[in-house]
């Protein structure tokens, strides 16, 4: 009984902030994209849970929610790490190595095959198509700042100042 009554107050409080979410958007079906940005922002991603309580709130199939949040390569289903590192696999970049760059921040980050996000979540590594500025390629976003013509040293080097930042900024 105390088990059940812990879990149904852990559960509130779960979706506590999410329902102020869809408060401030009145449950509006029509105010779904910005719902679900907002309560990613909040939560990190948007777990099975999350969509279906949206879901059911707004008065939409779980399935229509679950199909907007995987369209938009902007939404994602799994927790991402604090740092997200966006790295350009279009053509010009990719002509431009940046496939370098991806092994070696891969590499430093202990990255295992088919993981994106470091296990203590401080890094995604993610790769997109054109970021449209193909002129300084090969192009690299960390925490939406561009960097421009990025070599795989600089790569990680950029990496280790955040991780000595965010340490400095814990002490
Ligand atoms: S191909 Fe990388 S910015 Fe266009």
């Amino acid at each position: 009984m105390q088990e059940s009554m812990e879990k149904t107050t852990a559960m509130i409080e779960h979706f506590a902030a999410v329902n102020r979410i869809l408060e401030k958007h009145n449950f509006s079906a029509a105010k779904l994209i910005p719902i679900l940005q907002e309560t990613q922002d909040v939560y990190k991603c948007l777990s099975k849970e999350v969509i279906s309580y949206v879901a059911t709130s707004i008065g939409v199939p779980p399935a229509k929610v679950y199909g907007v949040a995987t369209f938009y390569a902007h939404f994602s289903l799994e927790p991402k790490g604090k740092h997200i590192i966006r790295l350009c696999d279009g053509t010009a970049c990719h002509v431009k190595k940046s496939h370098g760059i991806l092994n070696a921040l891969r590499s430093h980050l202990k990255l295992a095959d088919g993981k994106s996000t470091t296990e203590d979540f401080a890094f995604t590594v993610e790769t997109v198509s054109c970021l449209g500025a193909c002129g300084l390629a090969p192009v690299m976003v960390i925490d939406g700042e561009v960097h421009g013509q990025v070599q795989p040293e600089q790569a990680v080097a950029l990496v280790e100042e955040i991780t000595r930042n965010d340490a400095a900024e814990q002490q």
